[in-house]
């Protein structure tokens, strides 16, 4: 067979980047029902801050391996096929599966027998099975094929991948589909769809359920005079535990863990099994917010309703824009609803949402000695790099005596320190 030809429906953060990384090697039309984005998308506007993506965008529409569309039909002549369309909460946790529906009817009106259709989306277990009847008498095999990109490494982990997830019973689509990553893209591992598609919410919760107990571990070093980072350190060392996700903060976020994990136990109700690992990280992961105005609280000596307070950071993890689900915005947020004036500094301020922004009540300000000016407390809820690099001898000329609590231990404490500021860390012995 000649190179498959490949076709992805949503451009969002896992389609486009699919999307421009299988063109490097795939003719490739790119599938998404929003025609400005695929306008945008086809004059070569990457809308993405992801490192790499623009470069390959371009790349790929120069070579004229990569198109975009707003109609079905143009996959008509597609071999595989990846559904990569959001799948976000319900209230009850569960995951909303329309958009993936919808897809899967469009693509089996125009895909030919023999196509594969891989399912990128995180979608609950028996979904890709559920599409496949969707797909019976038209010849067209579903495959489950979980992502595992993080935001603003999305294209590093595409090209980098630890596995390579394929979760189907026909042996001739895992075939296709392999073929389509070509060889020493990464380990495969074949399983049956249901392990697929369970495996990537499993993989999420325990990076969730380590973040919680890094963070619950981080509340008791003070106590005991320990300090996380010692602790952690000493952890990571063991090869079984690994070094990664060890970091404290103020919680996790984003637009993959809460979702993930809130699915995992919706999944886990309906067949009355209760992940309570799961269940117990998210329920921490929730209180972190009260605990920090509580610590704030103490610390300023002042209560939160007569306070102004500073957020350095309020994207929900360096090197991206997003602030969906951002722990910065829910801090921002419990802060605001004690009363306390807040004020946000980012250094993606311009581009973040700014409903989201009003909807935590956070002023943004678009410099961080500014922000800074009269604030009672100075809050580091993002670990961006930008932060270790500020003139705390100039914070303190606008903000004189003010706490500063680093919820990421980014800062060196010597540096608010020698400006007279009073530094807590996040799980130092005197930390808050
Ligand atoms: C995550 C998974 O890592 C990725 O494999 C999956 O495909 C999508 O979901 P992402 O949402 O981009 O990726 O964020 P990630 O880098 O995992 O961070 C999630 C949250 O955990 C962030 O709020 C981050 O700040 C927090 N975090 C991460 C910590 O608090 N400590 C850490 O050590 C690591």
């Amino acid at each position: 067979m000649t190179a498959p030809r490949t076709g992805v429906v949503g451009a969002g953060y896992v389609g486009l980047t699919t999307a421009v990384c299988l063109a490097e090697r795939h003719d490739t039309v790119c599938v998404d029902v929003d025609a400005v984005r695929v306008r945008e998308l086809s004059r070569g506007v990457a809308l993405l801050d992801e490192p790499g993506l623009p470069e390959l965008l371009e790349q790929g529409l120069a070579a004229g391996r990569l198109r975009f569309s707003a109609d079905y039909s143009d996959l008509a002549d597609r071999d595989v096929v990846f559904v990569c369309v959001p799948t976000p909460s319900r209230p009850d946790g569960s995951a909303d599966l329309s958009a993936v529906d919808a897809a899967v009817d469009s693509l089996a009106e125009v895909l030919r027998p023999g196509a594969v259709l891989a399912m990128k989306s995180t979608v609950p277990v028996g979904t890709t099975r559920r599409a496949a009847q969707r797909l019976a008498g038209t010849g067209i095999r579903a495959v489950s094929n979980p992502e595992f990109l993080r935001e603003s490494h999305a294209v590093y982990d595409f090209r980098n991948p630890d596995r390579i997830v394929v979760g189907a019973d026909d042996a001739d689509a895992a075939n296709l589909l392999e073929q389509v990553y070509g060889r020493g893209s990464g380990p495969v591992l074949r399983m049956t769809p249901e392990s697929a598609e369970l495996a990537k919410y499993a993989s999420n919760a325990f990076l969730a359920v380590k973040i919680s107990y890094i963070n619950s571990l981080a509340r008791l070093c003070p106590e005991v005079g320990a300090d996380i980072g010692d602790v952690t350190r000493c952890m990571g060392a063991d090869v079984r535990i690994g070094q990664h996700f060890l970091r404290p903060g103020p919680g996790w976020g984003g637009s993959c863990l809460p979702k993930d994990t809130a699915a995992l136990l919706h999944t886990g109700r309906l067949r009355n099994v209760e992940l309570r690992e799961v269940a117990s990280a998210c329920e921490t992961n929730a209180a972190h917010a009260d605990q920090l105005a509580a610590a704030l609280t103490r610390a300023m000596g002042v209560p939160l309703a007569a306070a102004r307070v500073t957020a350095l950071g309020l994207t929900f993890k360096a090197g991206t824009s997003d602030v969906r689900d951002s722990p910065a915005l829910t801090v921002c947020a419990q802060l605001s609803r004690r009363g306390a004036q807040v004020c946000g500094y980012d250094p993606r301020l311009a581009s973040l949402d700014q409903t989201a922004l009003r909807r935590a009540s956070v002023v943004g300000v678009d410099d961080p000695y500014l922000a800074a000016k009269d604030a009672d407390a100075i809050v580091v809820l993002t670990e961006w790099p930008e932060f270790c690099e500020l003139d705390w001898a100039r914070i303190a000329e606008q903000a004189p005596g003010a706490v500063v609590v680093d919820t990421r231990n980014l800062l060196d404490p010597a540096g608010p320190t020698e400006a007279g500021l009073i530094h807590l860390g996040n799980g130092t012995p005197s930390g808050y």
